[in-house]
């Protein structure tokens, strides 16, 4: 069923008249603008936000555009109607959307599972893969702590041997990132867990250099993709991975709760799923990693509403704008005394951490919320203390002025 055909039976069902609904799903139309920062202000109009906070936390979770709200909100309508008939058998179309996120992550369709999260994601791969005691799996103290914790219970009950290594962060230099991967690797090596863009930092990591190490080794490479899809330029392909894992809702803006799951199509049967498939599901059929039981079919489907958004803008465009925040607001705040960058230049999107002499991260956030008003993440880890700020594309440059205004009153 078409996007046409789907919403032919929603008017069906619901009795509205098909042009009333047939525009449900897309942006409103921006009038022609007449300087970038028009284009910008159209797309924060299009963010339902409170009107007196300022959210640099959009790390962990996005807020979604007015079109994905409204598209929740007529499938979840329409889904009550009568869910096992309105839910399960018109609204469960997943191929339509399972093609255009494919297209976001230079994948094939067919390597595209549709899951709820990053975590979900990762640990069907963390869990599914074959692996006997001794084999070792490197990964690094960088990391996502989920992904730390889901491999450490896997070294517990199959006695496989992790080795985590040390990133020297942050660092514009892609061969010191990928040297501590290298130099971990042994005949037993079986597979390397990568994280794309750290959530810590910001720092990008050149995991194609590690990847490809890899496969000369046949070893299995998982590259955490949480922050990387629909934020800066990223083609699993290319990339060579043989699987990784996405949250929808964070750079995408998609309904909370969603994300994707990409498997090399040669590596499908070689992992397991963590909710089993029936017998008639073939074990190359990316489909296998989707028998979760019943979820919420709204939020899935409105994931193309999401797409429509992210595609109204253009990846370039909302790279180079979130790349521009960054170092607009951070080329600033390091001219004030007492402040340094845990993030490098280069090889960063839109994210960036900085340390404040004589803030503890917390004591710092909670100030600049009370005082400011102002959302930002509190980081402690490995010894670094600083704190996260994530704009979006709705951030504005006059929002970052306040946060500058209230770092420089410190
Ligand atoms: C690097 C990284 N991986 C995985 C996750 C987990 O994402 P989710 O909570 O959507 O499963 C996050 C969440 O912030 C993350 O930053």
């Amino acid at each position: 069923m078409d996007r046409r055909q789907f919403l032919q039976a929603v008017a069906l069902l619901t009795g509205l008249p098909f042009e009333a609904i047939s525009h449900w799903e897309h942006p409103s139309p921006f009038p022609p603008p007449e300087t970038e920062e028009d284009f910008w202000r159209w797309v924060r109009s299009e963010f339902p936000l409170h009107p007196s906070l300022i959210n640099l936390n959009n790390g962990g979770v996005s807020p979604h555009p007015r079109s994905v709200i409204e598209a929740l909100f007529r499938l979840e309508l329409a889904a009550n109607e009568a869910p096992v008939y309105t839910m399960w058998r018109l609204q469960d179309q997943k191929e339509p959307i399972r093609r255009r996120l494919a297209a976001i992550g230079g994948a094939d369709p067919e390597e595209i599972a549709i899951v709820r999260n990053s975590t979900e994601a990762l640990e069907t791969v963390i869990f599914g893969l074959s692996l006997k005691a001794g084999d070792e799996v490197i990964a690094a103290e960088s990391d996502y702590p989920s992904m730390i914790a889901a491999w450490k219970q896997r070294e517990q009950r199959d006695r496989i041997k992790v080795k985590w290594v040390r990133l020297p962060l942050p660092s514009d230099e892609p061969e010191r990132l990928i040297a501590p991967y290298l130099e971990a690797l042994t005949p037993r090596t079986r597979v390397i867990h990568l994280t794309h863009l750290i959530n810590w930092t910001g720092q990008i990591v050149p995991v194609e250099g590690v990847i490809a190490e890899a496969q000369k080794r046949e070893i299995f490479t998982i590259v955490d993709a949480a922050h990387s899809y629909a934020h800066i330029p990223l083609d699993f392909h290319s990339m060579g991975c043989d699987a990784a894992g996405v949250s929808l809702h964070k750079w995408l803006c998609a309904p909370f709760g969603t994300g994707l799951l990409y498997v090399k199509r040669e590596r499908i049967k070689d992992i397991w799923p963590l909710f089993a498939a029936p017998p008639e599901r073939k074990v190359d059929d990316i489909r296998k990693f989707e028998h979760l039981g019943t979820r919420s079919i709204p939020t899935e489907q409105a994931i193309a509403a999401a797409i429509e958004f992210h595609e109204q803008i253009g990846l370039t465009r909302k790279t180079q704008r979130l790349k521009a925040l960054r170092e607009y607001w951070l080329s600033r705040a390091l001219h004030l005394p007492k402040i340094r960058s845990l993030t490098p230049t280069k090889w960063a999107g839109g994210i960036a951490t900085i340390q404040v002499e004589g803030w503890s991260p917390q004591r710092l956030a909670d100030h600049l919320l009370e005082k400011h008003r102002i959302i930002v993440a509190a980081i402690e880890w490995m010894g670094l203390q600083g704190i996260r700020i994530a704009p979006h594309v709705y951030t504005t440059y006059a929002e970052l002025d306040e946060l500058l205004e209230s770092l420089h009153s410190l």
